[in-house]
Order: C-alpha cells, then sequence, then structure tokens
C-alpha cells in the first residue's frame, strides 16, 4: 500500500471514528435523538452559501440537524437556469415553508476573485460569468473603489444582494409572499478573517417593490 492509500485510510478511520462518538455523545444526552430526527424535518431557515470548505453553513450559526435546509455552490448563486439551486428553492419555500431564506457569501471567495480576473477556467466560465454580470451592474460603483481588496470585498457584497433577488424573481418566492407574507431574504457574509457574520441589512421590503416591477409573475391566489 503506497503513502497516499495509508494517509487516506487513517482519514476515513478518523471520520467514522468521529461519527462513531458523535452518535455516542448525541444518544448520552437523548436517548431518543436519533429516533426523532428520522421523524421528519421543519426548518425555518433556507441557506445559500459558498461551497468553500471554510463556510460550514451549521457550526458558524451554532445550528443543529433539522434547523437549517442548506445550498452550497461556488459563490452561493441562484440561477435562472440551475435547476439544482432553484430545485432547493422551490421545495424550502414552496413544500417547507420556511420563514427565512438567507443567501450567505463570504470575504476571500475564490468564485469572485476568479470572476475579476482575465482568465479562461473552460466549464467554470459561463458561471463565473454571472458575477461578471453582477459587476457590469454595479460598474460604476466598482470602479470607484480604488483600492483592489475593497472593490473585491464590495463585490463579494453585491453579488450576494443579486442572488438575493434571484429569489425574489421566482414564482414560488411571489406566490409565498402574496400569501403569507414570508420568507424574508436576507443577505449575509462570512468574515473568516475575524470569523464574523454580517448582516448587510439587505433592503427586502424596498428591493420587493422595485423587483416586481419588472419581474412580477402575475402569481395569484
Ligand atoms: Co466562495
Amino acid at each position: 500500500m503506497n503513502f497516499m492509500a495509508d494517509r487516506e485510510r487513517t482519514f476515513f478511520d478518523k471520520v467514522f471514528e468521529n461519527n462513531r462518538k458523535w452518535v455516542a455523545e448525541k444518544s448520552a444526552v437523548d436517548p431518543a435523538y436519533f429516533s426523532k430526527l428520522a421523524e421528519g424535518q421543519n426548518p425555518e431557515v433556507l441557506f445559500v452559501g459558498c461551497s468553500d470548505s471554510r463556510v460550514s453553513a451549521e457550526e458558524l450559526m451554532g445550528a443543529h440537524p433539522g434547523e437549517v435546509f442548506v445550498h452550497r455552490n461556488i459563490s452561493n448563486m441562484v440561477g435562472s437556469t440551475d435547476l439544482n439551486a432553484l430545485s432547493v428553492v422551490e421545495y424550502a419555500i414552496g413544500a417547507l415553508q420556511v420563514k427565512h431564506v438567507v443567501i450567505c457569501g463570504h470575504y476571500g471567495c475564490g468564485g469572485v476573485k476568479a470572476a475579476m480576473q482575465a482568465q479562461d477556467l473552460g466549464l467554470l466560465n459561463p458561471w463565473l460569468r454571472r458575477i461578471r454580470d453582477v459587476y457590469r451592474l454595479h460598474r460604476a460603483e466598482l470602479d470607484a473603489i480604488a483600492d483592489d481588496h475593497e472593490r473585491y470585498d464590495r463585490l463579494v457584497e453585491l453579488n450576494v444582494e443579486e442572488q438575493c433577488i434571484n429569489v425574489i424573481k421566482t414564482a414560488v418566492f411571489q406566490k409565498a409572499y402574496l400569501k403569507t407574507r414570508a420568507p424574508a431574504v436576507h443577505a449575509w457574509v462570512f468574515d473568516m478573517r475575524t470569523g464574523r457574520l454580517v448582516d448587510l441589512h439587505f433592503d427586502f421590503a424596498g428591493k420587493l417593490g422595485e423587483i416586481r416591477q419588472i419581474y412580477d409573475l402575475g402569481t395569484s391566489l
């Protein structure tokens, strides 16, 4: 067995050992923990975050299994032709009836950084092009920022807000919101330099009116 295989075996042995410990710890506190977990889920929050290994949705929120419905992809996108993200949004809002949708970006996002550079990344090009579209939408503001790091941070924030807007554009959101005034949509950024979550205070009510002037699907109750 070569060195890599040994390393992998050690890693996965550790994973299963960790899992056994976790089961024992949870069961010691509540012997019915897993049977209750198996009964079903009723999360109040849909969290859309980046796939970056440092942005662990539950851990940074202190959330437990059953509390948050999670979708992660490169740069926390909710694309208009992304069946994966849209299916998650559809199910979370339409079936689970979450009360909150959170789009959570993070400073230092590799996807956003790549979108700011002139490079051909093959299959990633169309994915990242949508971040370039965000740049184009906010070009005046971004080009006015002289500092490269500040401009990068700001594009991370603006991309999060654009993905919030993409949620508002969906029929499932518009139908749910007309009927129940929920879910609310939130824009957050995780700052891994400090570990802090930053609420961008997305102007949800204001944006909703503005967005619906163009993207109103005429959904009725
Ligand atoms: Co990222």
